[in-house]
């Protein structure tokens, strides 16, 4: 009898330990997305690094609740500037171009970090 729970248990938790570093793949096809869309060549994801011409996501998330969504997937779209400081997010075009539906789901995933 025994034997056979061992085994059972360790199976549990080997596809647990499984499923906390990969099942969200929500979040893991969003990273793949900022990097095929260049947004890490600005952008640093967790740790802000001083030489980092853009906020981190974590501290863009930090800083806006998901009601501000609508304005940031704007932001992702057209480019801003003037609310980390005096670096410019330029529009599409000297960047690569995201869809609407990309630059919501990059948004989601940004604002997502911070929950
Ligand atoms: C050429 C560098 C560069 C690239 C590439 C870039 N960003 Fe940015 N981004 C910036 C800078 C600089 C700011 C800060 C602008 C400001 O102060 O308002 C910023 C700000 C942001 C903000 C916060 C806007 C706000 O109003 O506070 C979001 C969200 C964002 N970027 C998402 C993205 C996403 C998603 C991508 C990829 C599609 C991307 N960025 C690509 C430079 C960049």
């Amino acid at each position: 009898m025994k034997s056979r729970i061992v085994p059972a248990i360790l199976v549990g938790v080997f596809s647990m330990g499984i499923g906390s570093a990969f099942g969200d793949s929500h979040g893991m096809s969003a990273m793949k997305l900022a990097e095929k869309k260049k947004c890490t060549a600005c952008h640093t994801v967790t740790e802000s690094d001083p030489m980092a011409v853009a906020p981190s996501f974590m501290s863009i998330a930090q800083r806006y609740s998901m009601e501000e969504s609508d304005r940031l997937v704007q932001v992702v779209l057209t480019g801003g500037e003037g609310h980390w400081g005096n670096v410019e997010m330029p529009d599409m075009g000297v960047r690569k171009d995201v869809t609407p539906k990309e630059a919501e789901k990059l948004v989601q995933w940004i604002l997502d970090m911070d929950e």
